[in-house]
């Protein structure tokens, strides 16, 4: 089946995991995978225990034309969760059930297809299927809301009569529905073309002498990863870096400087040409005084002070000089983080601020996770849960872009922002 009006095969090449979970509309997924094959599609599919209760593996093997997945501990499947994920272009999992639901929503990880969501670094499609009860039940739809914020795609059910032999909200999305839902995942967003954003990354250096500096633990991966993603939705992104270990994302322009000063006035050549800041960089607040020339022995420095100077908040300035571009921000707390993140957006005059607490469990400085809460000058604000960064930087991404329609909205009215802030 091709969906109408697609020119050829949609899917060509897109490698894609099935997951099945234990519904009675399991049968529905076998329409489906011959849909993603006609489409061309390779696909691999994953079952939990309860799916084969209502369709047998064998069905989807003999039609994929690939093993079918259903045991983490089986020994030729030995990394299956790490190797199907990671080669996955997508996870659709269709039924999806509450359970499935949950423990994707919870990270719960006690068989192959769940052990997998939690490997995957893909787009994720959920298309649940349950009783009508169970649907609008506070715990199932926290769990949706949970992963809708968090980026996974889960479909809306449709109304109709239920295995229960009621009438009510609760069957598996129609096969059309489904199929879109993996083409838009899968084609490259592009909804960034036409900007130039200017990004900066990393910590800087502050020296003390030719070979010590002050610094702190960023490693710059949070806005790499978001120049990354900028790229790949179309703008064109100069990244001004401190110094850092990543490699430079392809596409992007990048312009490596070392101190703060350096920084400011990197940026600040840039601002004019850019239509959207966002300082990921943590920057230094502090520097010596005086830089010496030469390496300080030690023995000339026993029970010496080292002066400090405030170097010039960045962000606050080019926030000061900017004309319409968006300014967005970050704030690394380790306390009472949404009030001084409130402040920080305040007081530098930005349009969103991007709050995360450099101390929590498996994110922070280094990692390659992160949770974030991002509150815009409209006072709204979201909380993003644990994530790789590259998701994260994707979720700042959409929401700055809410923004910029609203920016565009008001600046054919009252035109708060040019010339202005
Ligand atoms: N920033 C900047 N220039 C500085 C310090 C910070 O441009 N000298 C930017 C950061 O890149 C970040 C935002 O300001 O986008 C907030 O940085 P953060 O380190 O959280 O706060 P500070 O402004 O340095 O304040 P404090 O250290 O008191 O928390």
């Amino acid at each position: 089946m091709k969906t109408s009006g697609s020119i050829g095969p949609t899917l060509s090449g897109k490698r894609i995991v099935l997951g099945v979970t234990g519904s009675i509309a399991a049968y529905k997924a076998v329409a489906l995978l011959r849909t993603l094959l006609s489409e061309g599609a390779n696909v691999h599919v994953v079952m939990t225990q309860s799916a084969m209760k209502f369709v047998a593996p064998l069905t989807f093997e003999v039609l994929s034309d690939h093993p079918v997945s259903t045991d983490l501990f089986e020994a030729h499947q030995e990394m299956k969760h790490l190797s199907l994920s990671e080669q996955a272009d997508a996870i659709v999992i269709a039924p999806a059930t509450a359970n499935c639901l949950a423990k994707s929503a919870l990270g719960l990880g006690d068989d192959l297809l769940s052990t997998m969501l939690l490997t995957a670094r893909c787009p994720l499609i959920l298309a649940p299927a349950m009783d009508g009860g169970m649907w609008t039940h506070p715990t199932v739809r926290e769990h949706v809301a949970t992963l809708r914020a968090r980026g996974t795609i889960v479909l809306d059910t449709e109304e109709g009569p239920l295995a229960s032999g009621r009438i009510g909200q609760g069957r598996l999305a129609e096969e059309s529905a489904i199929l879109e839902a993996i083409q838009t995942a899968l084609a490259p967003q592009r909804d960034w073309q036409g900007h130039r954003i200017l990004v900066s990354a990393g910590p800087t250096h502050e020296p003390i002498d030719p070979v010590r500096f002050i610094s702190n633990r960023s490693s710059g991966k949070m806005g790499y990863a978001i120049a990354e993603a900028a790229q790949a939705r179309g703008a064109q992104v100069v990244l001004v870096s401190g110094p850092t270990a990543l490699p430079t994302p392809s596409g992007v322009e990048i312009i490596p400087v070392a101190t703060a000063e350096e920084m400011m006035k990197a940026l600040s050549t840039r601002l004019a040409w850019s239509t959207v800041v966002i300082m990921a960089a943590a920057v230094a607040d502090f520097r010596p005084t005086q830089r010496a020339s030469i390496k300080i022995k030690k023995r000339e420095r026993i029970g010496h002070t080292l002066n400090l100077e405030r170097t010039s908040d960045i962000l606050a300035a080019l926030s000061a000089q900017r004309t319409t571009q968006l300014m967005v921000g970050f704030a690394a707390e380790t306390n009472d983080m949404i009030a001084h993140a409130k402040d920080k957006l305040t007081a530098k005059g930005l349009d969103l601020i991007v709050a995360n607490d450099v101390t929590i469990e498996g994110g922070g400085f280094g990692s390659d996770q992160n949770a974030a809460t991002l509150i815009d000058r409209q006072g709204s604000i979201t909380e993003l849960p644990l994530m790789p960064k590259r998701t994260l930087a994707d979720a700042i991404l959409s929401h700055a872009q809410g923004l910029l329609h609203s920016n565009k909205r008001s600046i054919q009215g009252a035109n708060p922002l040019a010339g202005g802030r």
